[in-house]
């Protein structure tokens, strides 16, 4: 492609280096589909006639058709799938061929190219990410009275729904769907045009190039256009945060799936088991979660680790942009699915969560709370209720095995009411402030996602 300048050929081990259609190869589909946008400006602007531009649409769709088929031939001497393409074109259809590079160089085209794929993609991962939420709404629906003890330091706290701490995932899902959405934004930018850095004394149209692509905006600084990488990074941090979510639910159902905990059962599809132990059911999609999280970090890391030292504009160091960007987006997608598929099959155990809640200690804050309302302060009745859990601790009899006179040696403000207190459905139903876990804000929670998810709307 540069042999004018060139008196002998580019060395094997340089080829071998510097080749990127061993991956890129992936971007065929929006190489012609920009190469076609492209024609057509340049038709526009009277540089190719309706015949040639004809010829080059034909020419790239069967070159598609050939790729898609698995009858085309990669050339790692071509380098890169934009060279690749256009070779394969101009062999074809000649002359017209040669002349679709006027007013283009192949970092505005790679430029586009990332683009596209990342808008198609961000597509994907949304979509993805509604789905995982529609399963963490169906086992929340399915079990709509399982209670759990909740945890901070992985310390029993107090008692939630089942469906409460589901949800509380839905909102961190939540939150990731409106990061690509809002990432989407700066994606949907069309940069063709920015030439290799310094547009083209040939103007194209480039609004008609954008109005085939249905970008709704055009980059405006030519050199920031063939340099950018933003919005690459921008989707690898989303990618990451969705892997984190997923890590952290990960953590939580292998928790869950041990007999320690016992709250649900993976089914045996989403299960291993091993070659040593015939007993286990190893929760391996979730370990492998979590372990894949620590890529997806790598991922972006490599990457803003690529863009810091760079100058302007284009740098032969942002091809390196390409293999973590496929793998995060590979990686991610594969992992909401399984996880999806996971989540749907698996089996809440409720006589094994209503056991874990019969512990009364859970309830030791809402006897602190009793107190209150009956007058103590707060600080006097947290010291109560300590003295009383290690006074219960210590006869080895729970709260509700101690009597009423018990309860008044630690303070005169226990009335016999105080045993109502000790009942899980009733300390459900007292937290009703916004965001708090009883039955009806739950019920209330479920339905507003259930809406919310039929009203999907695509990004745009
Ligand atoms: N394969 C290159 C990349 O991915 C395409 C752009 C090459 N531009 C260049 N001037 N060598 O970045």
């Amino acid at each position: 492609m540069w042999k004018g300048r060139f008196q002998t050929e580019t060395s094997n081990l340089v080829q071998r280096y510097g080749e990127s259609i061993s991956y890129d190869w992936r971007l065929y589909a929006y190489d012609i589909e920009g190469s076609i946008a492209h024609a057509a400006a340049l038709a526009d602007a009277g540089i190719i006639n309706k015949t040639e531009e004809r010829a080059i649409a034909k020419g790239l769709r069967e070159i598609k058709s050939e790729i898609e088929s698995n009858e085309f031939r990669f050339r790692t001497s071509l380098e890169d799938i934009h060279m690749n393409i256009e070779s394969a074109l101009t062999e074809k259809i000649g002359a017209p061929g040669a002349k679709l590079h006027t007013a283009r160089s192949r970092n505005d085209q790679v430029a586009l190219d990332t683009r596209l794929y990342c808008r198609a993609e961000s597509q994907a991962i949304f979509n993805r990410l509604v789905a995982m939420q529609d399963s963490l709404l169906t086992l929340s629906v399915n079990h709509p009275e399982a209670v759990v003890p909740g945890y901070t330091h992985l310390q029993r706290g107090q008692p939630v729904l089942f469906a409460h701490h589901l949800l509380a995932y839905v909102e961190t899902l939540e939150r990731d769907k409106e990061r690509v959405r809002d990432g989407y934004k700066r994606i949907n930018v069309m940069p063709l045009g920015s030439g290799a850095l310094a547009g083209s004394t040939i103007p194209l149209n480039r609004a008609l190039v954008a109005e085939k692509l249905g970008f709704p905006a055009i980059t405006q600084n030519s050199m920031d256009a063939v340099s950018d990488r933003d919005y690459i990074a921008e989707l690898l941090f989303t990618i990451s945060m969705v892997g984190i979510h997923l890590s952290r639910l990960s953590e939580d159902v292998i928790l869950w799936a041990s007999a320690e905990f016992g709250f649900i059962e993976l089914s045996d599809a989403h299960t291993t088991g091993s070659s040593l132990m015939p007993q286990k059911k190893n929760p391996d999609v979730a370990e492998l979660t979590r372990g894949k999280t620590g890529r997806l970090i790598g991922n972006l890391t490599s990457l803003l680790t690529t863009i810091k030292g760079l100058p302007m504009t284009y740098n032969r160091d942002l091809q390196e942009d390409k293999e973590p960007l496929f793998d995060s987006i590979d990686q991610i997608k594969l992992a909401l699915d399984v996880f999806t598929e996971m989540m749907k099959a698996a089996k809440v155990r409720e006589d094994r969560t209503a056991n874990a809640t019969s512990d009364p200690f859970l309830l030791a804050t809402d006897l602190a709370d009793y107190l209150v309302l009956h007058k103590v302060p707060f600080r006097d009745a947290h010291e109560i209720i300590g003295k009383l859990t290690a006074y219960s601790i210590q006869e080895n009899r729970g709260f509700p095995d101690l009597s009423l006179e018990e309860f008044q040696q630690f303070s005169p403000a226990f009335e016999p009411d105080v045993f109502r207190v000790l009942d899980v459905k009733t300390a459900l139903k007292a937290r009703k402030a916004i965001g708090a876990p009883s039955p009806a804000n739950v019920n209330r929670q479920i339905s507003r996602w259930q809406k919310r998810i039929a009203s999907t709307k695509p990004l745009s």
